[in-house]
Parts: structure tokens; C-alpha cells; sequence
């Protein structure tokens, strides 16, 4: 019947579309690896808190041209430090790992946000334009205490 070769039709169509996504996405993931959405700097998890790349957790390191570095590390569930004070105005590089799991950091009411995944250390460069108390939330789901996993980054006026 004619509806029924139609049917087939597009039953096998939409069946290869999905083949294709599904080889598409694990052809990618072999041919790309996984890793987070900034470079590629890999530290072993279990000695995070030992590394030299943490050693300033709570003490914003000042650069040479002028860019507040700030190291945060995530672990079940909390943020090491869970405060941290920068500047307003000025390039804010935060470098973020995770002691454990899959964390979030998304630092809420801006644009900053990355997934921190055990092994690799992420990074972004950003600028808060005006003073204020920034909420900063884990977003990815890592175990029982994931929503009360959060800190803050106070962002102070430029002296
Ligand atoms: Cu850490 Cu959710």
C-alpha cells in the first residue's frame, strides 16, 4: 500500500539520521578527547592540594601585567577557598580543578561559567565591570550535597 511505503520510507530515514548523529558524536569524542572548554593542563586529582599550580587557594596572585590570578579547587561539596576578593575593573583569570568529581562553576548574573572535570585544570580570563557580591554555584550534579555547593567572589572597587 501506498501509506505504508511511505511510512517505511521515512521510518528508515529518521533511524539514519540517528545513526549518523550517534557516529558523529563518538567519532568526535575519539578523534577530539574530552576535555574541558578552555586548554588542555592535566594534574592529577589526588594531589591538588599539594600541587605548586594551587598553592595561592584564598590569595589572588597579582601578575606582571596586572591580571589578578585566583585558584580555586572543587571538592564534595564546596569550593577551596569558598570566599574570594578581586577587583572590579581589571582581567580576573581564574584557574579551577577538582579534587574528586565532575564539578560546575558558573558564577551566577554573568557569563563565566565552566565544568571542572578531575585530571584537567580550567581556565578563563574575565572582567567584572562594577563592585558586588557574585554568587558562584556548582551546576553540575556531583553527589548528594550538589545544591549547597557554592561560594562567593566579591568584587571590590579598584583602589
Ligand atoms: Cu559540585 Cu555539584
Amino acid at each position: 500500500m501506498n501509506i505504508d511505503f511511505y511510512e517505511r520510507i521515512w521510518m528508515w530515514a529518521a533511524g539514519g539520521i540517528i545513526a549518523v548523529f550517534i557516529a558523529v558524536i563518538g567519532l568526535s569524542t575519539v578523534a577530539y578527547g574530552l576535555h574541558p572548554p578552555s586548554h588542555i593542563e592535566t594534574i592529577e586529582p589526588s594531589k591538588v592540594f599539594t600541587d605548586p599550580r594551587f598553592s595561592k587557594l584564598g590569595a589572588p596572585v597579582v601578575m606582571p601585567d596586572g591580571t589578578v590570578e585566583v585558584q580555586m579547587v572543587a571538592i564534595m561539596f564546596a569550593f577551596a577557598p569558598n570566599e574570594v576578593r578581586v577587583p572590579a575593573g581589571r582581567p580576573i583569570r581564574f584557574r579551577l580543578t577538582s579534587a574528586d568529581v565532575t564539578h560546575g562553576f558558573m558564577i551566577a548574573r554573568t557569563n563565566a561559567n565552566t565544568m571542572l572535570v578531575p585530571g584537567y585544570i580550567s581556565q578563563f580570563t574575565t572582567v567584572f565591570p562594577r563592585a558586588g557580591d557574585y554568587l558562584v554555584v556548582c551546576h553540575e550534579f556531583c553527589g548528594n550535597g550538589h545544591h549547597v555547593m557554592s561560594a562567593r567572589v566579591i568584587v571590590e572597587e579598584s583602589k
